[in-house]
């Protein structure tokens, strides 16, 4: 570490599949863009996932929790694979996803869905479609069905039981309603609430809630849409969304939805945010919105952009560097751009279209060329 550098403390999480290494290619862009930028990274490593349970005996360490909490931010891989997916197992590699949500606090998971016009052909749906698509999916994320108290299924084979539960208390819904409202302004001024006010009482409350805030945001256009429709309308004419803001079982299930617009859930990132200021920002955890895609890991055939554009959102909000975060998104188009692809973005029929298909390693070796136009451009040794 170079003492005279800004450094930043950043707690990474590879996890389990593809996750180290997607971490690993994103650590690499990152540390490219704080060259150039003057700063450092001290990098630390967590267990977390299946890595942990095998290691430890449990999904994350509480000491890892608290270290993760004490860095300025955490970039996360993916957790989770067939090996501790034992539904009736008691320790689940998701655990560990959740006591860092909840134990950190980070109530807000914002997911934007863009398209890049040159993934416009990895869609299945049709160009026209996806011209103009910029959503920001705000999702809540430590309450409602995921936190709420459940009984696992018990009782004779033919009448076994379960319980689920959905609480929600108006202080969750205020403080990511609110922030919905503040990014609306400063984007394009329109907030969606999702819910699924037709049935559940919770999602009347999230709709009285959201009225009452919205009075004092007399610029933002407003409306409210049921969860079922929304989903139908995602796909339909999903140019004219712009903020969505929704509790944390139907963000999850719409934002993995919206992904298909990008052409493929390996693309998008995520952060997700509490209430706590760092010396540079807010804190947070980031992460690519797919799993840990254990049919493909360490192939060196993963995606890295999701991880890639989670690292820009990182140092953007997390340590303040909107110069070297809006370096890193330049370097993913350009490396778009140019031509380089990982195998799910690689539509079979576009190959005469001058696109190379290239590994994780590779991708990340081209992004990290556009960030550096300055030096000759080499081809990256294709994997
Ligand atoms: C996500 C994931 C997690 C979630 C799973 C792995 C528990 O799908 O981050 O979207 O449902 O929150
Ligand atoms: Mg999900």
């Amino acid at each position: 570490m170079t003492a005279d550098l800004p450094t930043y403390r950043v707690a990474t999480i590879p996890g389990d599949g593809v996750g180290p290494e997607v971490v690993a290619a994103a650590r690499r862009v990152v540390d490219a863009a704080a060259s150039q930028f003057a700063f450092a990274i001290d990098w630390s490593e967590h267990l977390a996932g299946g890595a942990a349970i095998d290691a430890y005996g449990v999904s994350i360490r509480d000491a890892d929790v608290a270290a993760c909490g004490a860095a300025d931010a955490i970039l996360l891989g993916a957790v989770g694979g067939p090996k501790w997916s034992d539904p009736s197992a008691t320790v689940r590699p998701e655990q560990a996803l959740f006591a860092l949500r909840g134990g950190l606090g980070l109530f807000a998971n914002l997911r934007p869905v863009k398209v890049h016009p040159a993934l416009q052909g990895a869609s299945p749906l049709r160009a026209e479609l996806l011209a103009g698509v910029d959503m920001m999916i705000v999702r809540e994320l430590t309450g409602g069905v995921y936190f709420g108290e459940r009984t696992e299924p018990s009782g004779e084979p033919g009448a076994r039981t379960a319980l689920d539960t959905l609480p929600y208390a108006e202080y969750e819904i205020a403080r990511i309603v609110r922030l919905a409202f503040e990014l609306a302004r400063t984007r394009r001024g329109r907030v969606t609430q999702v819910d699924k006010a037709n049935v559940l009482a919770t999602s009347r409350l999230w709709r009285r809630v959201t009225d009452e805030i919205a009075l004092d945001y007399p610029d933002v256009r407003l409306d409210h849409q049921l969860v079922d429709s929304c989903a139908m309308l995602l796909i339909r004419r999903p140019a004219a969304f712009d903020v969505i803001v929704t509790e944390n079982l139907f963000g999850d299930i719409l934002s993995d939805e919206a992904a298909v617009l990008a052409g493929s859930l390996g693309v998008l990132p995520s952060a997700s945010l509490g209430a706590r200021r760092t010396e540079h920002g807010t804190f947070g955890l980031y992460e690519p919105i797919h799993g840990s895609a254990p049919d493909i890991a360490d192939r060196d055939i993963a995606d890295p952009i999701g991880t890639i554009l989670s690292a820009a959102m990182l140092l953007r909000t997390s340590l303040g560097r909107s110069d070297a975060a809006d370096a890193v998104e330049a370097a993913v188009g350009g490396a778009l751009d140019a031509g380089w692809r990982t195998a799910d973005l690689a539509d079979p029929t576009d190959q005469a279209d001058g696109l190379v298909v290239v590994g994780t390693t590779a991708f990340a070796t081209a992004v990290i060329e556009a960030l550096q136009p300055v030096f000759q451009a080499t081809a990256p040794a294709v994997a």
